[in-house]
């Protein structure tokens, strides 16, 4: 195993495998409320990056639905924190925030998407990444499309699976 880079202490906390406890639940004015599973990863290789998978499905039918894959960074000697991610759907963002105890509070920075992407278009996203008390974490996403403001879309809890 590679040692951890001391520049990830601050995020060391997200490190490993988490399912989700119970499903996800999904939400948003225009859709249908749904139920989702999801399997985080988040990795290293010794360099000052956490390297991370999520892989969302159905709750019912198991069948594979969302994904992102990405990186996350500290800026050194700050609790700033940036995610660069790809999503399956065809969406690129840069999130950044702050970390706070073990709480990141994440903001979209930049959105860019594949030309098809589907409509409507995504314009905002704010994310929060919390481990509870429990030892469980949390994730919670909201996002603003053409046509509707900032509201929450995902909710879910996950355990650590390794
Ligand atoms: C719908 C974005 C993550 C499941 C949507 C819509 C958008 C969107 C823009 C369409 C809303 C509308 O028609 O007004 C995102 C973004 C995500 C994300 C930006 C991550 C940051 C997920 C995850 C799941 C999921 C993890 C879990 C399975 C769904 C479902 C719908 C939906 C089932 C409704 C049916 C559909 O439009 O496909 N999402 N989503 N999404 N999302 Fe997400």
């Amino acid at each position: 195993t590679v040692e951890l880079n001391p520049g990830l202490l601050p995020l060391d906390w997200l490190l490993g495998t988490w399912e989700s406890d119970e499903p996800g639940e999904g939400c948003f004015p225009t859709i249908k409320p749904f139920h989702y599973t999801e399997t985080l990863n988040f990795s290293h290789v010794g360099q000052p990056v956490i390297n991370f998978m999520f892989c969302a499905y159905n709750a019912e039918t198991k069948k594979p639905l969302h994904r992102e894959s990405g990186f996350i960074r500290i800026q050194p000697g700050t609790n700033k924190v940036a995610f660069i991610i790809a999503q399956n759907s065809g969406l690129v963002e840069i999130e950044e925030g702050e970390l706070t105890d073990k709480q990141l509070n994440l903001q979209s920075q930049a959105l860019a998407r594949t030309s098809f992407a589907r409509e409507p278009h995504v314009q905002q996203i704010s994310r929060v990444f919390q481990l509870r008390p429990d030892g469980r974490l949390e994730q919670t996403v909201s996002m603003a499309t053409d046509n509707q403001p900032l509201m929450q879309h995902l909710h879910i809890t996950y355990r650590r699976s390794s």
